[in-house]
C-alpha cells in the first residue's frame, strides 16, 4: 500500500522538517502540530518511566520524581505564558484555567509527604535543562511557548487521562495524587480540546513565525523523552525490552 505522508507532505524520515509559514496557516496549525510531532509521540509513549507507567511497571518513587521535574517545567511554561499574555498570538493559548503547576505541587506534596519534603528532592539535570529551554522560549516574542504548551497540555488531556487511570489501578494513587489530570473545571474535555485547536489555528495568523511553534513542539517532545529515560535510570526502573527504541541523549 502506498505510504500516505499526510497533509503536510512529510514522513518519518524527514524528522525535523517543518512547512513554511503560509503552508502552516493553510493546513491549520493544530493539524500541522499533530502531523510533525506524530513520530515523536510514538517514541515518547515508549520511553522510560512513561512506558513503565503504561505497562503497569512504574513505582511510586519513579512517578513522584517525574512530577518533581514536571513542576519546574510547568512553572516555566506558565510564567512565560503570563509574561506574554498581551501578545496577539500567545494570549490565545495563555489560559490560566489550564495551568497545572499548582495541581502538580499538590500531587508531589501528597507523594512526598509534604511540600517542603518535595522541594528538598533535587531536580534531575534533564528536568532542569527542559525548564531552561522553556525559559529561553519565553524570551523575545515568546511564540515558541505555544509549542511547549501544546505538547504538555493536550498530552495531559489525551493520553494523560489513560495514565491517570493506570496510576490509580496499578499504584493505587488517590485523586489527591492525580490532580495533574483533573480538568473537571474546564467542563467536557473533547469540546474544550476542539476550542483549543481552533485557538492554535488562529495563533498561526497572529505571528510571522508559526514554523517556530512546530520546531518548539518537536523540541518539547525530545525534552520529555530525555526526561522519561533519566527518571527511569534514576530510580533503577524496568529495563527497556529489546524492541524499544534506544534511549535518546539529552535533548
Ligand atoms: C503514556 C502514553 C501515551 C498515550 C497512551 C497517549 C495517547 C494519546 C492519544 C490516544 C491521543 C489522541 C487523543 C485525541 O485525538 O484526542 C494523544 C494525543 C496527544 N498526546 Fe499522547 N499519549 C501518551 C503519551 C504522551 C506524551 C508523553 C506526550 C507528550 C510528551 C503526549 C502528547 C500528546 C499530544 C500533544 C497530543 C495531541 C495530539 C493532537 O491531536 O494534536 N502524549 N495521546
Amino acid at each position: 500500500m502506498p505510504h500516505d505522508p499526510g497533509p503536510t507532505g512529510r514522513d518519518d524520515d524527514q524528522m525535523d522538517w517543518v512547512p513554511a509559514p503560509d503552508e502552516i496557516r493553510r493546513i491549520g496549525l493544530a493539524k500541522a502540530l499533530r502531523e510533525v510531532t506524530a513520530p515523536h509521540h510514538r517514541r515518547a509513549e515508549k520511553s522510560g518511566v512513561i512506558s513503565d507507567v503504561v505497562r503497569g511497571r512504574a513505582t511510586r518513587a519513579g512517578y513522584a520524581l517525574l512530577l518533581r521535574n514536571f513542576h519546574a517545567v510547568y512553572g516555566a511554561i506558565e510564567r512565560g505564558l503570563e509574561r506574554h499574555k498581551a501578545s496577539p498570538a500567545v494570549r490565545l493559548i495563555a489560559l490560566p484555567e489550564m495551568y497545572r503547576a499548582g495541581a502538580i505541587g499538590r500531587d508531589i506534596a501528597t507523594l512526598y509527604g509534604g511540600a517542603e519534603a518535595a522541594q528538598a528532592v533535587p531536580l534531575l539535570p534533564e528536568g532542569e535543562h527542559y525548564a531552561e529551554v522553556v525559559a529561553e522560549a519565553a524570551e523575545g516574542d515568546g511564540v515558541g511557548l505555544i509549542g511547549h504548551a501544546y505538547t504538555r497540555y493536550l498530552g495531559d488531556m489525551s493520553g494523560g487521562q489513560t495514565v491517570s487511570r493506570v496510576l490509580a489501578d496499578t499504584l493505587g494513587l488517590d485523586a489527591d495524587a492525580r490532580n495533574l489530570y483533573d480538568f473537571a473545571s474546564l467542563g467536557a474535555l473533547e469540546p474544550f480540546k476542539i476550542r483549543y485547536r481552533e485557538a492554535l489555528d488562529r495563533a498561526a495568523f497572529e505571528t510571522d513565525r508559526p514554523d517556530a511553534i512546530l520546531t518548539a513542539a518537536m523540541r518539547a517532545f525530545d525534552l520529555n523523552i530525555a526526561l522519561f529515560w533519566a527518571v527511569q535510570n534514576a530510580v533503577g526502573g524496568a529495563s527497556a525490552p529489546a524492541d524499544d527504541p534506544a534511549p535518546v541523549g539529552s535533548a
